[in-house]
């Protein structure tokens, strides 16, 4: 955080979260709470909720939440720095200048910089094509069936032949070399001094989900290698944490994504009605992109080739999907390879009625393992069988577990009885306490167990949030050093000494935190939903429970840590007789 704190309070005091999300959605007052359509999701009727109380928004659909830095860096993919400059000027707060660091203010200046410099570029590429040295470029476009309007939508351009046509465009303009390599428009070598990386390629700039250049993606005309070209990753351009198109399809509202391979694929994707569609961007699919893609749909429909290395590379991307929680679906496009090739054979109708029928991802991956095996024979057709069993046990839940097992045992003309005692077996074989347990990845179970340690830190959280008159019941027994995940611990610090001094602030904890994730978490923290507890007894039973099992975690905790150092070893014993008398406490609520 590059401001001191008490500006940055300033700024947001100065903008009420109601006003400012109501230039975005439309809210309806509801009680204190206003309420619309979440911006970060699809859905029919609201879930979205903005309190002007607390200050804070926060979806109970999708989980997207926060006060309003929050809200501008997920809504306009702003920076922290970025929304709280615009916040300030949007209610004439100065910032003071001297407070910046200077190594923040360098990079802050460098980050414009570079997307100024991507912006120039892009432009210049757009008029090339546009321009009589640009026809080559515009007529492979013409011939790879774009429509004019789609070439602007998507600002296509056209690098010329000449090797430092760009470069010497941009030095005329103002930009020093090293930012215009750093921006990875050009390299330099011994013979050929200062070089543009991209020559004779129609351009396809690369936008964040606020429509700015990040990079740059160039293909050549016809055959040649490489095929395509594309930036370096840059200070602005994250291949992974971006998705070429996610500009446009994020406000698509389709209900699903649609995940593609190539740029010429979504292009034709949107032209052919399908706002909705996305492409990495020349890497493989990642779990930054799934998370990216998780704040507006639930489900994201894989378009991936139909050729050998398309089909791997969509079982990789069912495996991210799944990880992330998102349902995957797989497009056929038999007879064509690919996405584009398919619209442009049968249209729109045909693509519409194929999205219909996408295939559940399981049964896509059951398809493909079939191929290895020869079920004309005996012997390897069972291990066909005890493979389905094996990927069987992998759904956690018994009711969608079962469900699959019937689904599959109808496909595949197995008796269901059969396939399931086959399932069970398996399980057991395995170590796998029959189907009770889970059986999981190991990064499912770390997570899972990192899960159950968070969450008496955070219902305890939450309930403080909602009832703050409890704090000076629960402070006797439970300190912000209780809490021993990082991000709940630095909650905590700030929410008890605000307590302390009798205030309650939790949108000015969310901006203690400048990454958007952690905003979204500690906004999750203050919004989570309580059980609803009827009487006092049982609620006195509830802060009980959860206070115990927060020390008995961070009991645990120091426990293991007290090997190394004997400061922990104090905490240790302290928390221990800390646990053992607040066991046996009644807690009051009286
Ligand atoms: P067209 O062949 O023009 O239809 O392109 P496409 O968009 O269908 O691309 P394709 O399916 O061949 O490849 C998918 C994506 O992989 C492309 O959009 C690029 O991002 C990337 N890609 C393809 N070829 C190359 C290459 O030669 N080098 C690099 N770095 N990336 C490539
Ligand atoms: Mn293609």
């Amino acid at each position: 955080m590059y401001y001191p704190d008490e500006v940055i309070e300033e700024v947001r005091l100065k903008n009420d979260i109601v006003e400012v999300i109501s230039g975005y959605v439309k809210m309806q007052r509801r009680g204190s709470n206003y309420f619309g359509l979440c911006p970060f999701h699809n859905e029919k009727s609201p879930s979205f909720s903005v309190s002007q109380i607390k200050q804070m928004y926060y979806c109970f659909g999708c989980g997207a939440g926060g006060n309003v830095f929050t809200f501008l860096m997920e809504y306009e993919n702003y920076s922290f720095e970025e929304a709280v400059n615009f916040l300030a000027q949007r209610a004439g707060v100065s910032l003071p200048q001297a407070d910046y660091s200077e190594k923040a203010r360098r990079n802050e200046s460098k980050r414009a910089r570079l997307l100024e410099v991507n912006k120039a570029a892009a432009k210049y590429f757009y008029y090339q094509l546009r321009s009589e040295r640009g026809q080559a470029g515009y007529r492979y476009l013409k011939e790879r069936a774009l429509s004019d309007e789609t070439i602007k939508k998507f600002g296509l351009g056209f690098a010329h032949v000449t090797s430092d046509d760009l470069t010497r465009y941009l030095k005329s303009k103002g930009y020093e070399d090293k930012l215009i390599m750093d921006a990875g428009l050009a390299s330099f070598d011994e013979k050929y001094g200062v070089h543009d990386k991209f020559w004779n390629r129609v351009m396809f700039p690369i936008q964040d989900g606020n429509h700015r250049v990040i990079g740059f993606g160039g293909r050549v005309m016809g055959e040649g290698k490489p095929k395509y070209l594309n930036s370096p990753e840059t200070m602005i351009f994250d291949k992974s944490r971006n998705l070429y198109g996610l500009n446009f399809a994020r406000t698509a509202r389709a209900g699903h994504m649609i995940l593609c391979e190539g740029y010429m694929d979504v292009i034709a994707m949107h032209q052919a009605g399908f706002p909705q569609a996305v492409a990495s961007l020349g890497t493989s699919f990642t779990a930054g992109q799934a998370n990216l893609l998780r704040r507006y749909a639930q489900e994201v429909v894989l378009a991936y080739d139909s050729d050998g290395a398309g089909v791997s590379a969509a079982l990789r991307a069912i495996g991210i999907l799944k990880e992330a929680g998102l349902t995957g679906k797989i497009l056929n496009l038999e007879p064509y390879k690919d996405p584009d090739e398919f619209v442009k054979n049968l249209g729109q109708d045909a693509l519409r009625e194929r999205l219909e029928k996408a295939e559940n991802s399981f049964f896509f991956e059951l398809r493909m393992l079939e191929r290895d095996y020869n079920l004309k024979d005996p012997e390897s057709k069972t291990k066909f069988y005890r493979e389905i069993a094996r990927k069987l046990c992998g759904f956690s839940e018994e009711v969608e577990r079962e469900n699959y097992i019937e689904a599959v045992a109808e496909k595949y003309h197995i008796g269901f009885e059969n396939l399931r005692r086959l399932v069970v077996s398996y399980a057991a074989q395995t170590g796998m306490t029959a189907m009770a347990v889970r059986p999981k990845s190991g990064i499912q179970k770390k997570a899972d167990a990192a899960e159950n340690k968070k969450k008496p830190q955070k219902l305890l959280l939450t309930w403080l949030a909602e009832e703050p008159e409890l704090y000076p019941k629960i402070k006797k027994y439970i300190s912000p050093k209780d809490f021993t995940l990082d991000l709940y611990q630095k909650v905590a610090e700030k929410f008890f000494e605000d307590l302390e001094n009798g205030a309650f602030n939790p949108a000015g904890i969310v901006s203690m935190f400048s990454d958007e994730e952690q905003q979204r978490e500690v906004a999750g923290l203050f919004n989570t939903k309580l059980m609803k507890l009827s009487t006092k007894a049982e609620k006195e039973k509830a802060l009980h429970d959860i206070l115990v099992a927060v020390k008995r975690e961070s009991l645990h905790y120091f426990t293991e840590q007290a090997g190394v150092d004997v400061l922990m070893l104090n905490q240790m014993i302290e928390g221990k007789k800390a646990l053992e008398e607040l066991s046996k406490t009644h807690i009051s609520l009286d």
